[in-house]
């Protein structure tokens, strides 16, 4: 595993209860969710907005997770299975090299990148296979943690989505956070 990867049990930390107190994930994603849809979640570690997305999104509605670390992707799924939530649920494991959802070309309603970016070495590539998941009026929240990235680097970040076709459209105040709302390019 990369060293830049926050270590596997970071992931009970990140998925505690106790991080409600500054990020309360139903606020955070609730504007860009309805039933039915399909959501892809980049590292979504042990699901602090996994399971919170699958309830917004229906028994008709599908969180596709992709994670570096089987660990993390292990006990999701097992979150998720105790949630009764499991079946809209799809949890993968990737080698970090690719997100490997190619078969959602064009399918995705909404993504979210939460505390992710940072540890993924070339920023571009990943947004544009987010990109190729997208439909063209679908949304990404994007948010990486101020604790890590600094203010220059977050706009390193947006302009390596912007090359990849994903541009600005809103900057939602997030606790702790920095926080962008990406769209697809329209000139592109
Ligand atoms: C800091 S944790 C954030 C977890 C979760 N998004 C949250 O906010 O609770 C970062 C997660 O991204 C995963 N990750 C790192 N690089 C990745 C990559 N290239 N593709 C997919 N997941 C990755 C890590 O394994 C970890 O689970």
């Amino acid at each position: 595993m990369p060293e830049h990867v926050c270590p596997w049990w970071i992931g009970y930390l990140l998925a505690s209860p106790l991080r409600r107190f500054f990020h309360k994930p139903e606020e955070i994603v609730k504007p860009y969710l309805k039933e039915g849809v399909t959501v892809l979640e980049v590292g979504p570690g042990m699901g602090f907005f996994t399971l919170p997305m699958a309830r917004l999104v229906g028994s008709q509605g599908k969180v596709v997770c992709v994670d570096v670390q089987e660990k993390m992707i292990k006990s999701l799924v097992r979150r998720g299975a105790r949630a009764e939530l499991a079946e809209r649920i799809n949890a993968r494991l990737t080698s970090g090299n690719s997100l490997q959802v190619e078969e959602f070309a064009n399918r995705v309603d909404f993504a979210l990148l939460f505390a992710v970016v940072h540890e993924v070495p070339d920023q571009e590539k990943l947004f544009r296979e987010v990109h190729a998941t997208l439909k063209d009026d679908s949304l990404v929240l994007l948010s990486e943690p101020k604790g890590h990235v600094t203010s220059d680097e977050f706009s390193q970040t947006l302009a390596a989505a912007r090359r990849a076709g994903l541009e600005v459209i809103a900057s939602p105040e997030i606790k702790r956070n920095h926080g962008a709302v990406l769209g697809k390019l329209r000139s592109k």
